[in-house]
Formats: structure tokens, C-alpha cells, sequence
């Protein structure tokens, strides 16, 4: 049933991204099997920061962000929307069990795959630590987690996941965390800041093809799911990064003239040189995340830096 609303949803977004103006695919489908596969080689790669950034951000200063939420929160549950592999969260959680501060670990995350994935590598690194997963979109997952039980919250949007979306999509994302959350609940949140942009371009056009291959791989998922007939090696990964707006976006950009169909019939043309618009991977600067963070009403606890200052996890408090 779930597998079936979420194949319809897939398609009704490809269909609708492919027959705009401007071609689209959303970013937020890169995530099948394959594709978690792929993001766990780019975190590794070496032009990837990012993930070595906030995992020496969280390893620096865990037990500096436990004692602020403690402070504020008491006993405590941890919901973590996008959990990813939980590499760099294993920190924070090591840290609230020594304090003895937490109670519960709420991972969320879509496709079910990632939760157990969760479940199987942190669960023996964390004796003693409830851990309760929820498969599905965040926000109602969210509402699901924060009225399981009334607890005090800190909610983790770790990884620069927020990068995905435009600044104002942003704004209303953090607007919406904020109604969810109760009064004085707490918001950690990682941003990539504005960097050289040659750095930022660097990480998102590695030598091992690795992200070439993430992009590419949402055509294939669309020919496995959808019984598209991409042919994925008619297509090159092109990403672009804008130092002045702080976006990099990714681009697929159509080496010939071609037609690509889906088993329902559904076909889109493609001239040569025409780009599908993948994704936004937005940078900020430390003033554009502060005033994000005030325009959806938070206040700011505390900014973490990395030790190189390439990277920010920021926590917020819902007034
Ligand atoms: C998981 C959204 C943080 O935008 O940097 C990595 C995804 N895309 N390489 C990012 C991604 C291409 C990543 N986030």
C-alpha cells in the first residue's frame, strides 16, 4: 500500500518535472538502494567534505551541545529527520547517554532500507539507548514522534540536508519545524557555509565519478521503476556553483537530440545541450543563517564550527 503511494507520487513528480520549461528531477528521489550506496562512497571520497567536516564538529563538541539541551531540556527524546547512516549522530548520542541525559533516539527516514540500515549500525554501538525508528516523509513523521509522548524534544536536521532546499523553501521549512515543535523544545540544524567556490565545486564534481554516477542513477531508478528507456550514458553530469548566491546545482545535460519514454506511454523530448535541473546544494553564510533562524522565529542558542570553519551545526530554540 505505502510501496504503492510512493511509486504514484515518484511518477507524478517525474512526469511533471520532465514536461516543464525547464526540465527537473527531484533530488530527494536520488535515495533508492543504489543511490545510498553512492552517497556512502561520496562521503568518503577526498573533494567531499562536508561529511568529515560535521563529523569532527559533532566529535569536537558533543559534549559541549549535550550539556546546553540538558540544561534546557532535562531528560530528553533525540528525533533525527534524514538519519542517513548515522555516522556522525553516534557522537551526539554516545555523549547524551554518558550524561544520562536521553531517553529515546527517534530516527526518521524514507525508504525503510535506511531506518534498518540505522537500526543494525548504531543499535550495538549504543547499549542501553531505546531507539524507536519511523518510516516516512518528516514532517508527519515528526508530528507522529513529537506526540508519542511528552518528553522534551531535540530535533537533529544534520548533514546540510537543508542545503536541498532554495533559501525560501528553507524559510518555510524551519517555519513549519517551529509550529511543530513545543516551547522551549530545541532545533539542531547543519549548514554548509560559503566557502571558495572552487572548493564547493570540487565536492560535487569529484575525479572518481562518484557523483556523476549518484545523478546518473535517478535516470536508471526512473527505468527500473517506471519503465523508462533512459539510456543514462546519453546524459552528462554538469554542476554549477554561484559564489554570490551560495547555490551549487547539479544539472543532466542531454548530449544529443533524444526521446525517452515510460511504460504508460509518457514521452519527453530532449534537444542536444538541454539540461535537467538535478539539484540545489545551497551554501550559506554564518549572517544568512542567522537570519534565517530569527525570520522563522527561533532563538539562537549556540553556533558549533568545525575546527576549519567549513561547516556549522546551529541549535535553536522554539521560543
Ligand atoms: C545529502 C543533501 C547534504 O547536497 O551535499 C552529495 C547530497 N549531492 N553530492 C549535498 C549530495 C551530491 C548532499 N546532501
Amino acid at each position: 500500500m505505502y510501496d504503492t503511494i510512493v511509486e504514484s507520487a515518484f511518477r507524478r513528480d517525474v512526469v511533471q518535472g520532465l514536461s516543464a520549461s525547464q526540465k527537473t528531477l527531484s533530488s530527494k528521489y536520488f535515495y533508492n538502494a543504489a543511490g545510498d550506496e553512492l552517497f556512502r562512497q561520496i562521503m568518503a571520497c577526498p573533494e567531499y567534505y562536508l561529511s568529515r567536516a560535521e563529523e569532527q564538529l559533532l566529535r569536537d563538541h558533543s559534549a559541549a551541545m549535550v550539556r546546553a539541551c540538558a540544561k534546557r531540556l532535562g531528560y530528553f527524546d533525540i528525533v533525527e529527520l534524514g538519519a542517513g547512516d548515522g555516522s556522525k549522530t553516534v557522537h551526539l548520542l554516545r555523549e547524551a547517554l554518558q550524561q544520562g541525559c536521553i531517553h529515546q533516539y527517534i530516527p526518521i527516514d524514507i525508504p525503510a532500507s535506511s531506518v534498518d540500515y540505522l537500526l543494525h549500525t548504531l543499535a550495538p554501538q549504543l547499549p542501553g539507548l531505546a531507539i524507536e525508528g519511523i518510516v516516512g516523509e518528516y514532517l508527519p513523521a515528526l508530528d507522529q514522534a513529537l506526540t508519542a509522548s511528552q518528553r522534551p524534544k531535540l530535533v537533529l536536521f544534520l548533514g546540510a540536508t537543508i542545503g536541498n532546499l532554495l533559501p525560501a523553501e528553507a524559510w518555510a521549512f524551519c517555519w513549519q519545524l517551529r509550529e511543530r515543535l513545543r516551547p522551549g523544545n530545541l532545533l539542531l540544524v547543519g549548514f554548509d557555509l560559503k566557502k571558495d567556490p572552487a572548493t564547493i565545486l570540487a565536492a560535487y564534481n569529484d575525479q572518481a565519478g562518484l557523483t556523476s554516477a549518484f545523478n546518473l542513477n535517478l535516470l536508471q531508478h526512473i527505468n527500473d521503476e517506471l519503465g523508462g528507456n533512459f539510456e543514462v550514458g546519453a546524459f552528462a553530469h554538469y554542476p554549477v556553483c554561484d559564489p554570490a548566491t551560495g547555490a551549487c546545482k547539479s544539472y543532466l545535460i542531454s548530449q544529443c537530440a533524444q526521446r525517452v519514454t515510460l511504460d504508460d506511454g509518457t514521452a519527453f523530448e530532449f534537444a542536444p545541450g538541454e539540461a535537467i535541473y538535478m539539484e540545489v546544494s545551497q551554501k550559506y553564510s554564518v549572517a544568512e543563517i542567522e537570519e534565517l533562524g530569527r525570520t522563522a522565529r527561533f532563538l539562537s542558542v549556540h553556533t558549533f564550527f568545525d575546527a576549519q570553519q567549513r561547516f556549522v551545526d546551529v541549535l535553536w530554540q522554539r521560543g
